[in-house]
């Protein structure tokens, strides 16, 4: 049971005990004191009442019925008489069987007795016997009182405190609730926070949502730390720059003499040559390594440039598409366009050289990778998850979903539902589609992180990449405040998405 639910449940069962021992003693108290209170009154009206049959059998009044039947009509009760051990009563109801042996007997000895029972030829209605000796005149007064009203003022008082029990409780409940609710506050501050900073961002600190005295120490602590970490990975990221940074001169004294050497390479041995060949390789390949580490650390130590401009979606695309086949050189191909004509209108905010390195890198690896790129599609998709199609026209939730699900396996579903739910505003989807053999669930997320290569590692030349690519792919959509995934092509080989936030109206810029 979490914290909350605790706190909840000891509120609640706070309330329960103290309202239930509270109403129990109220029931009992008051019940008590009523009854002693008719006890008494029952006794002192069975005593007037033994009085005046003392004296009327005294004066040899013989017509018993009657007298008891009058005695009856004035106070209420039901009287019975025993007289020379035969019982006269003028109702039918109560008889002498009604009257408790023992409290009987009692009388029959010569005591006068009060007994408070549930009658059980009565409708196990609760009553007052009083029992009187009238030894002068050899006679036994009994008087039977009913205490049915008082039952039913009992129960009356019994299901109004239950009622208030059960209200109280359900009260205690939410007081519980509520109380849980605010003394976690600071934590889900914490809890916010602290994904926050798992998130990347690492200037989050705890403020006043977690201002509470008790909560001092751990705020304070919690925001030492973060202070701490956030130092040292700026630190290291300093390095890391730092590092990649005095590396360039070196490489590009070394690339230089490289060029010279190459340009004399006709006047080489055959083994120079080929060692020369190996050489410029790699060098090249080491270059672009230090390139691309040195634009991840700058983005690390958060000092990254990022010249963001208001351009249109389609311009952008062809011309970064166009831009990274010629890069390929003649192992491009040029893929196919889809692109709706609502795109044409669309301005997104980008870094252009940003932009389109993370094309470039799309299409170089869809080139060494998948066979080349066969499908480059552009989409719009609202906060709601809807996509507007290549035709223009919008699909609905229904159809969409339907071809979606044609295209996407369980995962990618899943994840397209979670992305939806995220998305505040309209995004354009730019996609990267090739036939060749795609990228296997368990590799989708591990393909961004930094030196992954997955089975092109042990593959050699599949390429002379370093595994570097798709990690800058994502750091530069994170800079430009996008997104990057891949999911199944239609024809099972990968299908890279990138989604850049749509500007909206005439406002311009929104940065
Ligand atoms: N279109 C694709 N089809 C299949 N696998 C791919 C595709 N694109 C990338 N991969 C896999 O993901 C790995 C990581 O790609 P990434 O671009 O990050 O590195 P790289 O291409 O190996 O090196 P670099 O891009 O730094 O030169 C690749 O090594 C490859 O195994
Ligand atoms: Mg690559």
């Amino acid at each position: 049971m979490g914290i909350g639910a605790r706190i909840t449940a000891i509120f609640g069962l706070g309330a329960l005990l103290l309202s239930f021992s509270m109403g129990g003693l109220s029931y009992f108290t008051t019940r008590h004191f009523l009854l002693a209170e008719r006890e008494s009154a029952a006794q002192s009206q069975a005593f007037a009442n033994a009085l005046f049959v003392r004296s009327s059998l005294a004066s040899g009044y013989t017509r018993y019925a009657s007298m008891l039947a009058s005695l009856d009509g004035a106070s209420g009760s039901n009287s019975i008489l025993v007289r020379k051990s035969k019982a006269y009563y003028p109702s039918s109801s109560i008889t002498e069987a009604s009257i408790p042996a023992a409290l009987r007997r009692e009388v029959f000895q010569g005591n006068a007795a009060t007994q408070t029972y549930i009658s059980q030829a009565h409708g196990h209605q609760p009553q007052i016997v009083v029992g009187v000796p009238i030894p002068s005149v050899d006679a036994e007064y009994f008087e039977v009182f009913s205490l049915a009203d008082l039952g039913h003022t009992l129960r009356v008082l019994g299901v109004t405190l239950l009622g208030t029990g059960v209200v109280t409780t359900l009260l205690g409940l939410a007081l519980g609730r509520f109380a849980s609710r605010r003394s976690l506050r600071p934590l889900s501050a914490v809890s916010r926070a602290a994904v926050a900073i798992a998130g990347g961002r690492l200037d989050t600190r705890l403020g006043a949502e977690a201002a509470d005295p008790d909560l001092e120490g751990l705020t304070s602590s919690f925001n030492t730390m973060v202070d701490q970490l956030q130092a040292r990975i700026q630190r290291e990221a300093r390095f890391n720059s730092d590092v990649s940074h005095e590396l360039r001169s070196p490489l590009t004294t070394l690339s230089a003499s490289l060029e010279v050497l190459e340009a004399d390479r006709d006047n080489l041995p055959p083994r120079a040559q080929r060692a020369l060949q190996l050489l410029g390789d790699d060098l090249r390949r080491f270059q672009r390594m230090v390139g691309d580490l040195l634009e991840m650390s700058r983005a690390d130590a958060g000092s990254a440039d990022v010249f963001l401009e208001e351009v249109n979606v389609s311009e952008l695309v062809e011309r970064a598409v166009e831009a990274g086949v010629r890069g390929l050189g003649e192992t491009g191909s040029t893929p196919q366009m889809v692109m709706g004509p609502e795109v044409q209108s669309l301005h997104v905010g980008v870094d252009k050289r940003r932009f389109e390195r993370v094309m470039a890198n799309l299409l170089e690896n869809a080139a060494n990778y998948g066979g080349g790129a066969t499908v480059i599609s552009v989409t719009t998709v609202g906060p709601d998850g809807s996509t507007v199609s290549a035709n223009g026209e919008d699909k609905g939730d229904k159809a969409e979903k339907a071809d979606r699900a044609d295209r996407a396996d369980g995962a990618d579903r899943a994840d397209r539902a979670d992305r939806a739910r995220h998305n505040t505003s309209t995004v354009v989807e730019i996609a990267v589609e090739d036939a060749g053999p795609g990228i296997s669930a368990i590799e989708r997320t591990k393909v961004f992180d930094r030196f992954y290569r997955g089975s092109a590692a042990g593959r050699r030349g599949t390429g002379t990449g370093t595994g570097l690519g798709l990690a800058l792919v994502a750091e530069h959509m994170r800079l430009m405040d996008g997104e990057t995934w891949v999911e199944s092509s239609p024809s099972g080989g990968a299908r890279f998405v990138i989604s850049l936030p749509v500007l909206e109206g005439d406002e311009g810029p929104v940065w």
